[in-house]
């Protein structure tokens, strides 16, 4: 049977004191819409129906490419009433999970079980047994069959001893909901149309209303406020962080480390504390990666020590390569097999050969490096002269002298030596040294200016 997913996000999420709608608050780097258009397009849903309202252009904006459909809600006047909403594209047959915008760490192996419950009876309902329950919408039974959801504002005293609670996640009959959602009144506490009464309408129909629980109870927590997202945060990283371990990521705290993406790993990867790992990234064999360094977009082949407070953004990193620490890998960053990069050196859309070392205050940018090179301390490329970027383009087994400057466009050849503190122009031929500095001016028994004496 065909599935389509709801996805309620026209709130407005007023607790959380932002400009940002509530559906685009980042979690793990990602907004908490993009967690559950992820997560329904992982079920194979044929359908994604979005219901926005507050923010609506900055929503679909954000999701431009997402190829969903979007509903506008113009008015929040209930669960019930945002759902009614899509009635008009919602299909005649079929299953609709009705999920939220603002919950974002469902796991599609429990919206699973919850179809495959709904199969049956035509409504599944996804619930949870909490120690404190205030707010949320109690489960009411009988004979252990659901017989309604109270909202908390609605329950009496006694319904309100419930600690069974409504997660707001949903697996109904897309026929039933034609059938049921024009229906809704407004007649409750807070004067809204609630999607919750579908279950005595569900009921009334002869059917039973089947329910199933999250593996873990953060699956189904709501967002509301800065507190629940930091909190959210937490959960969803200290998940990612025990799935990398269960695949041999050995993490020195996996309460301080961070997966802001996607991680692939090989074996015996260890992280020290406070890492950041963002975007797409893949780490190889036995690399060691040191604490408090920031990875994005960046594979690292095996072997490779990373050394701390390194940043990596955009980069391709060889196979046994030593890096940092305190280096900084940008943009186009290529650096082959066994090469080193030391501390305060920074790398941008260049290419650095196997072998080759820059490993103290260096900038190397739009430059191509062969193997086997040393560029000494304080080498600067000057790719740039206030409009254009030039290449620097220097050989194999070249050394360049500490603190050199080297004027793009400029050609180093193979096996060429530039003296330290040169400033050069020119191309510096295969096999030749080349020195660009005043000689060295000496005054015997100088006496430097002295401070008077008061
Ligand atoms: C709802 C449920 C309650 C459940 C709780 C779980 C109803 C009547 N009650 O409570 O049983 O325990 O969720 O968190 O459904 N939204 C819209 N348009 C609206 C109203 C809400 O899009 O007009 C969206 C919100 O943005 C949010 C979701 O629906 O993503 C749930 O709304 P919220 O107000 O948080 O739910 P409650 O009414 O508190
Ligand atoms: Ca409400």
């Amino acid at each position: 049977m065909s599935t389509t997913v709801i996805i309620l996000a026209a709130g407005k999420g007023t607790r959380m004191r932002s400009s940002l709608p509530k559906v685009l608050q980042p979690l793990a780097g990602r907004p908490l819409l993009g967690h559950v258009i992820d997560t329904a397009k992982h079920i194979n849903a044929e359908k994604i129906i979005t219901i926005y309202g507050h923010g609506g252009p900055l929503v679909q904006q954000a999701f431009a490419h997402a190829q969903i459909d979007w509903v506008e809600q113009a008015e929040q006047l209930g669960t019930g009433h945002a759902v009614q909403m899509t009635l008009p594209v919602l299909p005649q047959d079929g299953i609709s999970l009705i999920l939220s915008g603002d919950v974002p760490c469902i796991r599609a192996a429990t919206l699973e079980k919850l179809l495959a419950a709904a199969q049956s009876t035509g409504i599944a309902l996804v619930t949870l047994t909490l120690a404190d329950a205030t707010g949320y919408g109690r489960i009411v039974r009988k004979n252990g069959d659901i017989q309604a959801i109270v909202e908390h504002k609605d329950a009496s005293d006694e319904q309100r001893q419930i600690q069974e609670i409504n997660t707001g996640i949903y697996a109904v009959s897309n026929a039933k909901l034609h059938k049921w959602l024009p229906r809704l009144s407004n007649d409750n506490a807070q004067g809204e149309y609630y999607l919750t009464d579908i279950v005595a309408m569900a009921l009334a129909d002869g059917m039973q209303v089947a329910s199933v629980e999250p593996e873990q109870a953060f699956e189904v927590d709501g967002v509301n406020d800065r507190v629940q997202l930091a909190a959210l945060e937490r959960q969803f990283q200290a998940a990612q962080a025990k799935a990398l371990m269960q695949q041999g990521v050995h993490l020195i705290d996996p309460s301080r480390f961070d997966l802001r993406g996607n991680l692939k790993v090989g074996q015996d990867v260890c992280i020290d504390i406070n890492v950041i790992i963002e975007g797409d990234c893949e780490i190889g064999d036995g690399v060691e990666i040191g604490a408090g360094c920031v990875i994005k977009n960046t594979k690292i082949a095996a072997g490779t020590k990373v050394q701390p407070y390194s940043i990596f953004d955009n980069a391709l990193v060889g196979e046994n390569t030593q890096i940092g620490p305190f280096a900084r890998l940008r943009p186009g960053a290529q650096l082959a097999a066994e090469v080193h990069i030391g501390n305060f050196v920074e790398v941008k859309n260049t290419i650095v050969g196997f072998g080759s070392k820059a490993n103290h205050f260096t900038y190397l940018g739009d430059a191509e490096v062969g193997a086997g090179s040393n560029i000494g301390a304080g080498t600067i490329t000057c790719n740039y002269d206030g409009a254009n970027k030039f290449k620097t383009i220097i050989g194999d087994n070249a050394f360049i002298g500490s603190n050199s400057s080297l004027v793009a466009p400029v050609q180093i050849g193979n096996g060429a030596t530039v003296g330290a503190g040169s400033t050069i122009t020119r191309d510096v031929a295969e096999n030749s040294l080349a020195v660009e500095r005043s000689k060295q001016f000496a005054k015997e028994n100088y006496q430097r200016p002295q401070k008077l004496k008061k």
